[in-house]
């Protein structure tokens, strides 16, 4: 049986940051996201008796990821199968938009490859599965606004809606900010903080405090809040990683720029918020009446090529 998912990937607004459990992916605070429709994952799994070993293929081209022949293992272990598959993977989110494309590819394969294993599970237990993959993908199995409940174990640390279909016109711009490749990993980053940052311990306690203003400001359709609370658990994520030891930092001088003409837009009454994940690049969040006018302002210091537009989107499904 062979099957195709799709899913989106998805900018944190309340950001998961380190794990209590790394084998588990259970992370030490819970966090609430926004699904975008614009860049997404296809992947197609077929089991096949004649294969020895698990074949990928990411875009047309074959690699060789023990990480993803981990995750068929545990899909053969929920379906009491030993059969190896073809997994073709093609993805739609730009390498460059630094959005986590590991969100909508563990996403569409924990969908995916169950679905061709026969299995049929609740999107729950999908949204625990795809966080065996990647911490940010546990949320891409649902669409719009997504809360990951950090949980204790394998069983209680998954996502929820809070609203699916939301009709509030959220968007947001990613400002790409090329050239560098990722100097450090989320994986170690996330390691580095909890072991060393002295502000830790604060990052867990008031990750509570901004998961309940998130959710008050969706359900009050309150955009100042919303934009607020993102920012600044965006830059105590930031603050954590360069207070590490040894510290380390994913800012580049463009970034500061991006985030400085976004106050100076903030500051002439423009509502709009910036974030930052674990990589250069600037995203902004606003509402869809502001977005033309936000773009003009970004052209007069990035190329119009590399502001990004996005939309609230779907959950994971089959096509
Ligand atoms: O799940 P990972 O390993 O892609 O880590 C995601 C970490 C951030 O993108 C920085 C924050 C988040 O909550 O998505």
């Amino acid at each position: 049986m062979k099957k195709t998912a799709r899913a989106h990937t998805n900018i944190a607004l309340v950001k998961y940051w380190g794990k209590a459990d790394e084998e588990l992916i259970i992370p030490m605070n819970g966090s609430v996201s926004l699904t975008l429709d614009h860049f997404y994952t296809d992947t197609t799994v077929e089991f096949d008796p004649a294969l020895t070993e698990d074949i990928f293929c990411l875009d047309g081209k074959q690699k060789h990821d023990p990480k993803v022949a981990k995750f068929m293992n545990l899909v053969r272990n929920l379906a009491k199968k030993e059969t190896f598959a073809r997994i073709d993977s093609i993805n739609h989110v730009p390498t460059a938009a630094g959005l986590a494309s590991s969100a909508s590819a563990y996403a569409a394969l924990a969908l995916s490859a169950t679905s061709a294993a026969g299995l049929n599970l609740t999107r729950k237990d999908l949204s625990r599965l795809a966080r065996r993959g990647s911490g940010s993908a546990t949320r891409s199995i649902f669409g719009g606004f997504v809360e990951w409940h950090k949980g204790t174990d394998d069983l209680t640390s998954f996502a929820e809606p809070i609203e699916e279909e939301t009709d509030w016109e959220i968007c947001m711009i990613a400002i790409v900010i090329n050239g560098h490749e990722k100097k450090i990993s989320s994986r170690h980053g996330m390691q580095q903080v909890v072991k060393t940052s002295p502000y830790y311990h604060e990052w867990v306690k008031t990750a509570e405090e901004d998961l309940k203003l998130v959710k008050q400001a969706i359900k009050n359709r309150d955009f100042s809040l919303l934009g607020e609370v993102s920012e600044a658990s965006a830059m105590k994520m930031h603050a954590l990683n360069m207070s590490a030891k040894p510290h380390f930092s994913y800012f580049m001088p463009e970034s500061i720029l991006a985030m400085q003409k976004i106050e100076e837009l903030r500051s002439q009454n423009i509502p709009c918020y910036y974030t930052m994940d674990a990589g250069p690049n600037v995203k902004v969040i606003c509402e869809k009446q502001n977005v033309a006018f936000i773009i003009d302002e970004l052209s007069k210091l990035f190329a119009k090529e590399n502001l990004l537009v996005a939309n609230p989107g779907p959950g994971a499904r089959l096509i």
